[in-house]
Formats: structure tokens, C-alpha cells, sequence
């Protein structure tokens, strides 16, 4: 069975048809780069034109950076702030063919990590936590989401905790990876009082690299690195949409 994913990031828009039996891309994706202002009217362009490139009409998942509930939009840590009470859904699917779903960026990553990756059979409390431009979060319980987690934004030392543990904090501020793992460190440290996971599953792009920090973290909660890398946005977008999960 295929499916249609898009994954809406701060620096590029991708999609593709997914082999929803493999979780697996079917072919090349499409990237775009987001429009900057990231606003809302050029991405539903955006999102329209990788659509038609593939010529897809079936049930659709796109995801969003930002609290994601019944297709509206209610947070908008790091994309335009005209996004806040956007109808996501409703502008999509004005400009292209087939039904939407809108998901959490990071939920949709999970939801791929729990059905193919390193969430597969896991029963219990499951974290997903997503490094990038923010820390994204996506929490399961015996392989169900609670959509909507937005654990990037605890409070860690007083501010909010994505600011000095995301990827994005590492890059900006060009800490060495034993650096940033003390502050991720802390951050799992803090998010570990109120939540006892049974896994924690890291994953954007420094997962690649996860041997360089994963083993210097002291959590009480075993973390292992994302399988699906990259794709898990588009693939978990796909199965939302075919499964009707998330909200
Ligand atoms: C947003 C989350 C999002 C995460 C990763 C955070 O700043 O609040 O909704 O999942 O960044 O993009």
C-alpha cells in the first residue's frame, strides 16, 4: 500500500509517495526550500507544487512545526507567527486534490519510528525527541500518541529548554559534542522528573552521530538513536494519514 507524506521544516519542504508496507520512500523526494517569511499562503503553494510533481490525488499527511490540533495551527516557536490560528488543513486542501492530514512535525516522526524504526513492538511509555531547529517530542503509551506533547518548551534553569539543547543551539553557538551532550544531559535530566519513560528515542540529523553523545548522557532511561533519520517526517506524515492518527 502507498501513501503521501510532507514534512514542513523551517529550512525545506519535502514529500514523497511512501511504501507504507516498508515505511520506505518510493523514489526520490522532492525538497524545497521554505519560503522565508515562513508564512502560510506561500507554503500551501509549496506543499501544492510537490503534490502535482508526483501527481498524487489519495489521502495526504503534511506536517507542521508547531501545536498541530484539528488542522489548526496554535503555536509557532520557530516559523512565522501568522501561523497562530491558521487553518492549516482547511488552505490545503483548497489547492490540492486529495483529503489532508495535519500532524506535529515530531509526531509524525515518531509515529514512523513506533510502526518501522527503533519504537517497533516497544510497549509501555515511549519518548521520541527530535534535534533540530527546536527539540520536538512525541510521547506513546503501548504504541499510542498523546499528540501535542511540546516538551522542548519545559523549563530548564529558567528558560525554555529547547534554547540550549536543540541542534540549532550546537550549531549557533559551535559547541563541540561533549558540550552539547551536558546540556542535552540536563535537559533529559529535568524532563526525566516529570516523565519516566521506558525508552527515549533521539532522532534528527545528529542521531547520525549519535555514538559521539548518546553514550556520554546519564539518564536513568535507556535512549537509543532513531532509525528512520531524515525521512521519518514524510513517512510518519503518510501513516497518519492513511491511519487517521494524531489529530
Ligand atoms: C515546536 C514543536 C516542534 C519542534 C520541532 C518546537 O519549537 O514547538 O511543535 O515539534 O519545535 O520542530
Amino acid at each position: 500500500m502507498q501513501g503521501f507524506g510532507v514534512d514542513i521544516g523551517g529550512s525545506g519542504i519535502k514529500g514523497c509517495v511512501v511504501d507504507l508496507d516498508k515505511g520506505e520512500l518510493v523514489g526520490e523526494r522532492v525538497r524545497v526550500p521554505t519560503p522565508q517569511p515562513a508564512a502560510p499562503e506561500p507554503i500551501y503553494g509549496v506543499v501544492a507544487e510537490i503534490v502535482g510533481r508526483f501527481g498524487w490525488e489519495g489521502r495526504i499527511g503534511v506536517t507542521y512545526p508547531g501545536v498541530m490540533k484539528h488542522g489548526v495551527a496554535f503555536t509557532a516557536a520557530n516559523m512565522d507567527k501568522s501561523w497562530i490560528g491558521t487553518d492549516f488543513a482547511s488552505g490545503l486542501a483548497a489547492v490540492i486534490p486529495g483529503t489532508v492530514q495535519t500532524l506535529n512535525d515530531a509526531d509524525a516522526a515518531g509515529i514512523a519510528e513506533m510502526a518501522y524504526g527503533a519504537g517497533r513492538d516497544e510497549r509501555g511509555l515511549v519518548l521520541m525527541l527530535t534535534f533540530g531547529t527546536g527539540i520536538g517530542s512525541a510521547l506513546f503509551i503501548d504504541g499510542r500518541l498523546v499528540p501535542n506533547t511540546e516538551f522542548g518548551h519545559i523549563e530548564v534553569d529558567g528558560a525554555d529548554g529547547e534554547k540550549a539543547a536543540s541542534a540549532a543551539a550546537r550549531d549557533r553557538e559551535g559547541l563541540s559534542y561533549p558540550q552539547w551532550a551536558k546540556r542535552v544531559d540536563r535537559y533529559l535530566d529535568v524532563l526525566e522528573k516529570s516523565v519516566w519513560p521506558d525508552l527515549i528515542i533521539v532522532g534528527g540529523g545528529v542521531s547520525k552521530k549519535a555514538d559521539k553523545w548518546v553514550p556520554l548522557l546519564s539518564t536513568r532511561t535507556r535512549v537509543v538513536p532513531a532509525q528512520l533519520q531524515n525521512d521519518a517526517g514524510i513517512v510518519g506524515a503518510a501513516l497518519a494519514a492513511e491511519e487517521r492518527i494524531g489529530q
